[in-house]
């Protein structure tokens, strides 16, 4: 269908050409994200300054799905507040769980949308997330590590 198709795209084209992928010399938080399902780990740069995302990077190799579902967040959330980044998380979950419904509009969410390509492939739930959980718990603590678990 059609969005799987865009799925595929979306994750092709990030996974061939990840943007923000460098380390940041000047970031004010760095955490490493760890999924335990196969052992990836990405580490995740953040520089906040007074509630907003100024800039994000990462590193790390992961599978196709984690690269380019990093390579996505950091384009999505660059200049959201830390507010607006929460909102995503739960817009995100929602997606990822499947509970969307008609509570979404995936036209309004945009790309974020692609990555509800994820419930045709549940078993790499856990390789899409790990992004947002790492920025989530780098807006929390600060250069902990973290597990997707
Ligand atoms: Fe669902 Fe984090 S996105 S638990
Ligand atoms: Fe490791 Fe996807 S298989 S993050």
């Amino acid at each position: 269908d059609s969005i799987r198709d865009l799925y595929q795209e979306v994750v092709f084209d990030h996974n061939r050409n990840p943007r923000n992928f460098r380390v940041m010399d000047d970031a004010n938080r760095k955490i490493e994200g760890f999924n335990p399902l196969c052992g990836d780990r990405i580490t995740l740069y953040v520089k906040v300054d007074a509630g907003v995302i100024e800039d994000v990077s990462f590193q790390g190799s992961g599978c196709a799905i984690s690269t380019a579902s990093a390579s996505l967040m950091t384009e999505i959330v660059r200049g959201q507040t830390e507010a607006e980044a929460e909102h995503l998380f739960e817009t995100f979950h929602r997606i990822t769980t499947g509970q969307d419904g008609d509570a979404v509009n995936l036209e309004e969410i945009g790309k974020l949308a692609v990555l509800a390509g994820v419930r045709a492939y549940p078993a790499r739930v856990k390789c899409a997330t790990l992004a947002w959980h790492s920025l989530q718990a780098a807006l929390k603590n600060e250069g902990e590590t973290i597990s997707t678990e």
